[in-house]
């Protein structure tokens, strides 16, 4: 019988799935390696070059050498978890994994000749993931005889740091699929967000702003670098400015997915990558990796550049400008962190009112998923509805661009006096 004839979902939705199979041994794929085998299913990491497979085990016994050194886990724990990776290098040896993650080269066409090889030595039942972070799940999906077993598994870096997982069903992924995954990842001590195979999913379409809007407020010489990084952290309660944190992401990953999701969305004003971050990128001022990006990384000042205040001493020289040169008004400062603020909430707003994602999951993905110390739908409430609609408004009368839109969701809301939690 063909594949294709046969009835996909799984046949019981309780089954934990034992055996996982992971495609790429870099960064992605060892650090979720290492969250499946803790959850205690049988991991077969395989991948192309074998000093990848390498390196990822010797990383994982230093990580656990760590966790003992922290009282985490003990001797017979790290013993466990090592014993639950194989690490293979063939893909055949993948036949039985109940649930595969793809972590490879962000490229369709290599993702799509992985899968339908994959597809063609797996067990019918098998789940095939991706944990693409800007490729369309569709896309993928549309590779295989199966298609309804294809589906997003989205971690952040690194994985078995970051709670977050998000979940992309595609168009053709079964129910059974997505709630079998949902299951599982839970089970592995994620919190999932669920969201639309959309671009950007959640969480890199509702930060745009944080470094899209900092970026422009820089170009049109309202604040430099470090005030604007000044405010959303002393005033907005953020972890690293936007500066900070496109340093340490690297100026040419953080342009490029920006750029990725602007052209995704059919050059929505919204998305507009900056020529500043071009600029830098194209520099070679990639950041923290490169010892310079919109800050200097020298190695006195590299460990402790995040954590002075706008007065302190490791700005780059040369670029404070005098207006922002100790004395920058706390007013200014306060509407710097407002207007990315409110551009952010507009952002996640819109993608509740695009159905991206609940409000529920859309607040965890950016709490959970990238620290931010409050979600934006919470802090939309606490500010009000009316405020957002008003600043929004504010900044649309100023400049008559399309990127200020407010969301119609939040101007609804605005009329009808609603807020988005109860
Ligand atoms: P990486 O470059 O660290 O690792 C990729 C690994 O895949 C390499 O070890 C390479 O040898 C292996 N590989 C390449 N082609 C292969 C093939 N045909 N078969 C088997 N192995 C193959 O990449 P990274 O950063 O781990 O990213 C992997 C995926 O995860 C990409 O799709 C990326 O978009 C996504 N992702 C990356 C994040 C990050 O922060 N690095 C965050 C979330 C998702």
């Amino acid at each position: 019988m063909s594949k294709s004839n046969q009835q996909f979902p799984i046949n019981n939705p309780q089954s934990p799935i034992k055996t996982v199979g992971i495609i790429g041994a870099g960064t992605m794929g060892s650090g979720i390696a290492q969250v499946a085998a803790t959850a205690g299913c049988s991991v077969k990491l395989f991948d192309v070059q074998q000093p990848a497979l390498d390196k990822a085990a010797t990383k994982l016994e230093k990580i656990l050498n760590r966790l003992i050194e922290k009282g985490r886990i003990d001797a017979d724990e790290k013993n466990r978890i090592q014993e639950n990776i194989q690490y293979v290098n063939s893909l055949k040896e993948l036949a039985n994994a109940d649930l595969t993650i793809e972590a490879i080269i962000e490229n369709l066409d290599v993702k799509k000749k992985v899968f339908q090889e994959l597809e063609s030595y797996v067990s019918d039942t098998a789940i095939i993931a991706s944990n693409t972070s800007s490729l369309s799940i569709a896309s993928i999906a549309a590779s295989l005889e199966k298609p309804e077993r294809c589906i997003g598994i989205h971690f952040f870096n690194p994985a078995p740091l970051m709670k977050l997982v998000e979940v992309i069903p595609a168009v053709q992924t079964s129910q059974d699929v997505l709630d079998m995954c949902v299951a599982e990842i839970t089970r592995w001590k994620k919190v999932v967000a669920v969201a639309k195979d959309t671009p950007g999913f959640i969480v890199n379409r509702v930060a745009r702003p944080f470094y899209g809007e900092a970026l422009r407020i820089y170009e049109e010489g309202i604040a430099d670098f470090a005030t604007i990084d000044w405010a959303m952290k002393s005033i907005g309660g953020f972890r690293m400015g936007p500066f900070e944190l496109m340093d340490f992401i690297g100026n040419d990953i953080n342009y490029t997915v920006t750029e990725t999701v602007f052209n995704a969305f059919y050059q929505d004003p919204r998305y507009k990558p900056s020529f500043t971050q071009q600029r830098h990128s194209q520099a070679g001022y990639l950041g923290r990796k490169s010892g310079r990006g919109y800050y200097h990384y020298t190695d006195e000042n590299a460990e402790n550049a995040f954590a002075k205040s706008r007065k302190g001493a490791s700005r780059p020289e040369g670029e404070r400008s005098d207006k922002a040169n100790s004395n920058t008004d706390e007013v200014v400062e306060t509407q710097i962190f407002e207007r990315i603020l409110v551009m952010l909430i507009n952002e996640a707003a819109d993608a509740l009112f695009w159905n991206v994602a609940s409000a529920e999951d859309i607040d965890n993905a950016m709490t959970k998923g990238v620290n931010y110390p409050k979600g934006l739908l919470a802090w939309a409430d606490e500010k009000g509805i009316d405020w957002c609609v008003s600043q929004l408004d504010a900044l649309y009368d100023e400049y008559h661009e399309d990127r200020y839109r407010c969301s119609p969701l939040l101007r609804r809301m605005s009329r009808e006096g609603n807020i988005f939690f109860n």
